[in-house]
């Protein structure tokens, strides 16, 4: 399947999410504890799908707002509707560094993006945003807007990320963007609790947050309307059909910010 021959011990945050998404690039250990995790919250499939149906959205809207950069922090492992493909069926000049620290998610997104000169992956840890900067500045120009996406990235990353969300908006030009989906135990009664004690048995422990913290990440941004709402809320297609499920049962905040 992949580069790892051994059946890893514990799963991972990529693997698991490539599972709710109907990939194959998982293993024994990521499927039980997706089943168990589907178990607490059975509509996670479709909730994993409203989330890449915003990311998908908010690159459009970047793109119509002539955005040609994308920077996608914890890009994941590569799927239908990846930045490129929507970034580049807008403009032909779009470029676009993935970032991961995952060694599946990186080993899947070289091979897909073999013949894809415009865009890259680089496999590296974005709590180190020097480091991930450094490399994705041989691809971007950084005079130029980008869009930075941290999309169902923020809640793996347990330490208060708001020194590192200025670390990221200071590298980037104003007109640059940073697009955020985060978890959220928000209206979600004991289901958010189960679902963080089954995450803090995987290798990527899982840190709810509530809205208001959320739209906290976006200071010093030009918040973009209808701001931190649940995803699907989050300007839907208007041909969208109507969503089936309550917007709060995805249990993910999304928003949209501009850098001043
Ligand atoms: C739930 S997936 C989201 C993938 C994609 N952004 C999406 O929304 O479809 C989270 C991804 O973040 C990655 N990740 C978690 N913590 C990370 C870190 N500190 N540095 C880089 N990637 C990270 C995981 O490996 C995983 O691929």
């Amino acid at each position: 399947m992949e580069q790892q021959d051994v059946e890893p011990e514990r799963p991972s945050a990529a693997r698991v999410y490539d599972y709710y998404l109907g990939g194959s690039h998982n293993f024994a250990v990521d499927r039980a504890m997706a089943e168990q995790a589907i178990r607490i919250l059975p509509e996670l499939p479709a909730n994993m799908r409203a989330n890449r149906a915003f990311l998908r959205r908010a690159v459009r809207y970047m793109t119509a707002a002539g955005v040609r950069q994308f920077l996608d922090l914890g890009s994941g492992i590569p799927t239908v509707g990846n930045v490129h493909e929507v970034a580049l069926g807008e403009s032909r000049d779009a470029r676009v560094v993935y970032v991961d620290v995952d060694s599946v998610a990186v080993a899947h997104s070289q091979s897909i993006l073999e013949h894809v000169p415009e865009a890259t992956i680089v496999q590296a840890d974005v709590t180190e945003p020097d480091t991930v900067l450094a490399q994705a500045a041989s691809r971007l120009d950084f005079d130029r807007p980008i869009g930075v996406l941290m999309v169902a990235l923020l809640h793996f990353v347990p330490d208060d990320p708001r020194g590192l969300i200025v670390r990221y908006r200071d590298a980037v030009v104003p007109g640059s963007y940073l697009a955020i989906s985060h978890g959220t135990a928000d209206q979600q009664g004991e289901r958010g609790a189960k679902m963080e004690a089954l995450y803090s048995r995987s290798a990527s422990p899982l840190v709810s947050r509530d809205r208001a913290t959320i739209e906290g990440f976006f200071a010093g941004f030009e918040l973009i309307e209808p701001g931190v709402v649940f995803v699907p809320r989050w300007r839907p297609d208007p041909d969208a059909l109507p969503a089936t499920l309550p917007p709060e049962r995805t249990a993910t905040y999304a928003g949209l910010g501009r850098v001043r």
